[in-house]
């Protein structure tokens, strides 16, 4: 390949490649908790409203981390990573830190980290393991009760949204794995790599999505299964 430019690569990636380590989905069967929908505790007016509520929901999530593990399909995206000639970026919407873990480095959080936390009286985003309520008190400006989950709400504006827009840009194979399709911006990006002249445009999911129309090859299949299939696939044709 001595002399060609390699294809760049940008990867979204959802709920549905965490699944299989056991973090539950959003809008799969585990959609509900506690009765609500996430959207209703996943937004600033219910951290308004019933902030303890809220402090529950992600103490719960951030918990749980410390009883799962990434899985093949963290792991082959790693490898991909690590071995694509091209400029490589893979965007997530998921707040765990399975990627992380499995030792992904050129990784975007869109919608936060359950594992930071943010204080609305200082600013400061710390890294934070433990549970949090509505008086904690903040390690950097010793206020009580304004420490907030660093987490994209319902109506808040996504992370690095210009960093993405760039690499979608010049993006030739876009990506996309586990997720539903159905929250924006993230929702819209296969179209926005498809106008900007990605040629191939790939998804992986159990089942066809809302935006399964606007990819040139679907597959439909467990990420475990699939994405390290894809890599292997991929590489293959580069190296
Ligand atoms: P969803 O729960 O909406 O969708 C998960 C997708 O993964 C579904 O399309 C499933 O079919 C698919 N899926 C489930 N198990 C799978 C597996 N083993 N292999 C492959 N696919 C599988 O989750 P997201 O699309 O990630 O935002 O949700 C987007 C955003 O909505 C989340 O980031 C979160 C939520 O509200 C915030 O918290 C801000």
């Amino acid at each position: 390949m001595a002399g060609l430019t390699h294809p760049n690569l940008v990867v979204l990636t959802g709920a549905g490649l965490s699944a299989e380590s056991g973090v539950p989905t959003f809008r799969g069967t585990y959609g509900l908790w506690e009765g609500h929908h996430v959207e209703e505790v996943a937004s600033p007016q219910a951290f308004k409203a019933v902030p303890e509520m809220v402090h529950r929901f992600y103490n719960m999530r951030r918990a749980s981390l410390k009883t799962v593990e990434p899985n093949a399909a963290h792991h082959a995206l790693v490898r991909l990573e690590k071995a694509w000639p091209g400029s490589f970026l893979h965007v997530t919407q998921n707040v765990d830190d399975l990627n992380e873990r499995a030792g992904a480095e050129k990784l975007l959080h869109m919608h936060g980290q359950l594992k930071k936390i943010r204080c609305l009286n200082c600013r400061n985003v710390m890294h934070w393991e433990e549970d949090l309520d509505i008086s904690t008190v903040c390690p950097e400006c010793a206020t009580a009760g304004k420490l907030r989950p660093d987490i994209v709400w319902f109506g808040e504006v996504p992370y690095h949204i210009e960093e993405i827009s760039q690499a979608l840009e010049t993006v030739d194979i876009f990506v996309c794995i586990g997720t539903s399709g159905v929250v924006y911006p993230a929702a819209g990006f296969a179209r926005q790599a498809a106008s900007k002249g990605a040629k191939r445009l790939i998804e992986i999911n159990l089942e066809a999505t809302e935006i399964s129309s606007h990819f040139t090859d679907q597959r439909q299949g467990t990420a475990g299964e699939e994405v390290p299939r894809l890599v292997e696939e991929l590489l293959k044709e580069v190296l």
